[in-house]
């Protein structure tokens, strides 16, 4: 969603907005803005992409040395250049960009209009900075309280940076609920609504907190006060992350050089948890709950979209290997329907962002009501990262294409590794067969690396399928999340409509879709269900359905009968997602890269959606 970039310090500011905003990109957005300050404030904003607006500013005077950068996801009024941030503020003396959105906005708007304020955009953030300005002119108070005092009357999510002509060297920087990150250079600041418009100046942070509002003054010590006018000491923090990490490396799309990363991070994943040698899974992140996960009756996991899709493998493995009772829930839906829970369950909330606004809704609730919220995040510091109890980062290192792809696999190791410790310590399955299970999880980093070579014959079979309009995806049992991934990539991705289905469920109605021009995914690997799996593709052949199947290496049966199979390396039934996704992620990716598709940043998504 929306991005937030600025800069005060010696250098030229513009180079550093500008690349700020490239690395931005990938969160997904609709227009982009600028403001320079230097003597005035210049805006420039235009609707498109970050290349539009640098060829919308190409020959205006962009010199100066503090400076602030926004991409804009629409929600209050349409993508267009009124609507793009930088707004000012009615003297223009103020400018601010803004992240989430203010939910009391409309009653804001009729009492500044009736003080006198016109409005020239639809958005909320422009009643934030109305307010702001009047609050300065009425109060006579610095900038820093204006916007503290006008924070206050605010309902609703924001991360903020208002610059002032009256005050040439200070930025001003707040957050409630959308994330905002400070770089401490040598002389210089940097802020950014997350570490990578910052990696390349420097690696000592400040997470801002919560209702926290910091004073960026230039040759100055950062000063961080509350909402509630508290002074913080800023708590600064070394990135771990490298700058490959955020860059292509060579590959056509990020999505593309994340999928071909899985061997790396679904290892790094499991690195320093899964011990071989000793027979034992540890989970330090988790120790302390440990008991209390085991004493659980039930454990509810509550996520959005593919990290769901992670927590209903999750069920599968925790209740098939640990047998705990396990509900999966999206966390919108978990936010507002009153749920029972109470002290003695345990809430697993899942999110490769950390700041998906739904999913730390949900955690709020679930604190609320006593129980014990653990997380699986893939950023470091993240929202969700700070508000559950204690959890388990993912390893899978940036996840720039917005289509999530390693941080699904790296959730699905986490969770492998999870169900294997509460296994453990319950005794709920023999040694020999956790043993096995282990053996076979420490091979998956290399299974993964061997699937990779299909790429060139999914590409080719992708070709086949770029025209059509519906796919189907068929699994069962654990690989059932698999092909409602594999739906999900797709659709989002490519724009062609696909479900994912138990393989069995589809007699009782999408068969009615089935006739020659629609391709049917189907993860047919040998194990658990695949006898089943054989009578639904016959199902599918009976009405001339075209067939993709996911085998097993080897498999004459199933190669038979499929139009195209893709062989993928035998595993034990449960580890089976951590291989079988990867090549209907190639698909999806092949597909949509020959339909002409941006892979990279699809239409109406974001990245980390911080709005619920
Ligand atoms: C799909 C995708 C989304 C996210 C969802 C939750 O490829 O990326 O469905 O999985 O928005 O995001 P996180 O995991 O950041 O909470």
């Amino acid at each position: 969603m929306c991005g937030i970039v600025a800069y005060i310090g010696p250098r030229e500011a513009y180079p550093i907005l500008m690349k700020g905003l490239q690395r931005l990109e990938y969160r997904g957005y609709d227009s982009a803005g600028i403001c320079m300050l230097n003597d005035d404030l210049k805006v420039f904003k235009c609707k498109g992409k970050v290349a539009d607006l640098e060829e919308y500013v190409r020959g205006k005077d962009l010199k100066g040395t503090i400076g602030m950068a926004h991409t804009r996801w629409a929600t209050h009024g349409e993508p267009n250049q009124i609507n793009a941030h930088p707004h000012f503020s009615q003297n223009k003396r103020l400018a601010i960009i803004h992240n989430g959105i203010i939910e009391n906005y409309a009653a804001l708007r009729s009492e500044l209009k009736n003080r006198g304020y016109t409005f020239t955009s639809d958005t909320d953030t422009e009643v934030l900075v109305h307010l702001i300005e009047d609050i300065k002119s009425h109060e006579k108070v610095s900038l820093e309280e204006a916007v503290r005092i006008a924070l206050n009357q605010v309902i609703g999510a924001y991360a903020i940076v208002v610059l002032s002509k009256t005050s040439p060297d200070k930025i001003i920087a707040a957050r409630k609920g959308s994330p905002l990150v400070i770089g401490i250079g040598k002389d210089e600041y940097f802020v950014a609504s997350d570490a990578t418009p910052i990696i390349e100046y420097t690696d000592n942070v400040v997470f801002l907190n919560d209702e926290e509002i910091a004073i960026i003054r230039r040759n100055e010590k950062l000063k961080i006060r509350t909402v509630r006018n508290q002074d913080k000491t800023p708590y600064i923090q070394k990135l771990e992350m490298s700058l490959n990490a955020i860059e292509k490396g060579g590959y056509e799309h990020f999505m593309l050089k994340e999928i071909f990363e899985q061997p790396r991070s679904i290892r790094d994943s499991m690195r320093g948890r899964l011990h071989l040698d000793l027979g034992l899974v540890t989970l330090g992140g988790i120790r302390d709950y440990e008991q209390k996960l085991l004493n659980a009756k039930r454990i509810i996991i509550t996520a959005c979209g593919t990290s769901w899709h992670a927590g209903l493998v999750g069920k599968y493995l925790i209740e098939d290997l640990a047998r705990i009772t396990v509900e999966v829930e999206y966390s919108s839906e978990f936010r507002y329907r009153n749920p029972i829970i109470s002290e003695e369950d345990v809430v697993i909330a899942i999110s490769q962002s950390g700041e998906t606004a739904d999913t730390l809704a949900a955690i709020e609730l679930a604190k609320g009501k006593g129980a014990t919220v653990l997380g699986i995040c893939n950023v470091v510091g993240s929202s969700i990262a700070r508000a559950t109890h204690a959890g388990v980062y993912t390893h899978a290192g940036p996840e720039i294409g917005v289509a999530s792809t390693k941080a699904f696999t790296a959730q699905v190791a986490v969770l492998t590794l999870w169900a294997l410790l509460l296994a453990q310590r319950r005794g709920s399955m023999p040694m020999s067969q956790f043993r096995r299970i282990l053996g076979e999880l420490n091979t998956i980093p290399d299974k993964v690396e061997h699937t990779l070579k299909v790429n060139d014959k999914v590409r080719d079979i992708a070709a086949t399928y770029i025209n059509v309009t519906n796919a189907l995806y068929l699994g069962r049992g654990i690989n059932f999340p698999v092909a409602l991934e594999g739906a999900l990539k797709l659709k989002e991705i490519s724009y062609i409509h696909a479900e994912g289905y138990p393989a069995a469920e589809m007699k009782h109605g999408p068969i009615a879709l089935i006739d020659e021009h629609m391709p049917v995914f189907v993860i047919a690997t040998r194990r658990g269900t695949y006898e089943k799996v054989i009578s639904n593709i016959q199902e599918v052949k009976a009405r001339k359905g075209q067939i993709i199947a996911i085998i097993n290496e080897g498999d004459e049966t199933v190669r038979k009968l499929a139009d195209h199979y893709i062989e993928i390396p035998e595993t034990e039934e449960m580890l089976v997602p951590l291989i079988a996704t990867v090549p209907l992620q190639l698909l999806s990716y092949h597909m949509a890269v020959m339909r002409g598709c941006n892979v990279d940043q699809p239409r109406n998504l974001a990245k980390s959606v911080t709005v619920e």
